[in-house]
């Protein structure tokens, strides 16, 4: 069971990492490694983060032809990360071709597989104008997380405000994993769909991933654990 917030290690070299992650001595995190980290200093970040003992969300957000995707997660499924994600707007086959490539590739227990809806930085009107997509934002994600369902993953990543029609269109054991996440004293950036860890609680959220709320904290031990009290510690489906 996995009842802490995830930590998004959105810094672009391992030394930043590494001196933030000093902040939490010997504490076992569940972190996110995006493309930021990874892209730009590889696997070697995984594998330290695992030494660490540190549960990781590899969160690369693939988005190719399926045969690109498979070989791809195949490889990916080596490094051990308890969960990963594609874009479900690569569509059901990308998807199921992404879990047949983890499974390939997965020697023990397969890693999550997760898909992104639209990300939390869209607006419906940006949708609307850039992706030309013409229903509302609520019922884009719903139709994105029944093709992630329909493709044999584990949940997808959305806003709180769409866990709770997603739990009751694809079962309360469909994981909802929620960015977009704020202190309430803290800025919103450039996320337009945020809620605070008590609200993400509140709206269904499985698990919650915070970023800068955190990184960019002037002590982020403290806001860790302000973020992990009002989160609590009963909220995981799984
Ligand atoms: O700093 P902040 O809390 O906004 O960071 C959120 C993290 O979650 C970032 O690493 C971002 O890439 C990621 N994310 C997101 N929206 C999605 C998927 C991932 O914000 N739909």
């Amino acid at each position: 069971m996995e009842r802490e917030p995830i930590i998004a290690l959105d810094f672009p070299t391992w030394k930043e990492t590494e001196r933030f992650l000093q902040t939490f001595s010997n504490e076992s995190l569940y972190v996110k490694v995006g493309m930021e980290l990874y892209l730009q200093n590889g696997p070697a970040v995984i594998e330290k983060l695992k030494e660490m003992n540190h549960r990781i969300f590899l969160d690369l957000k693939l988005h190719d032809i399926p045969n690109t995707v498979q070989q791809a997660m195949k490889g990916l499924a080596n490094l051990g990360v308890d969960m990963i994600n594609v874009h479900a707007a690569g569509g059901q086959k990308m998807m199921a071709a992404a879990r047949e490539g983890l499974e390939q590739g997965t020697s023990g227990k397969r890693p999550l597989l997760l898909a992104v809806t639209q990300l939390t930085s869209t607006s419906e009107e940006q949708m609307h104008s850039e992706q030309l997509i013409p229903v509302s934002l609520e019922e884009s994600v719903l139709h994105y997380a029944k093709l992630t369902k329909a493709a044999g993953c584990d949940g997808v990543v959305c806003s709180v405000y769409e866990a709770a029609a997603i739990s009751e269109a694809c079962g309360i054991d469909f994981l909802k994993v929620t960015p977009g996440i704020r202190l309430k004293e803290d800025d919103a950036n450039d996320q337009k769909r945020v809620a605070d860890p008590a609200g993400a609680k509140s709206l269904g959220s499985s698990m919650i991933v915070v970023g800068r709320s955190i990184t960019k904290a002037s002590e982020p031990l403290e806001a860790y654990q302000k973020v992990k009290q009002q989160w609590g510690e009963n909220n995981y489906a799984k």
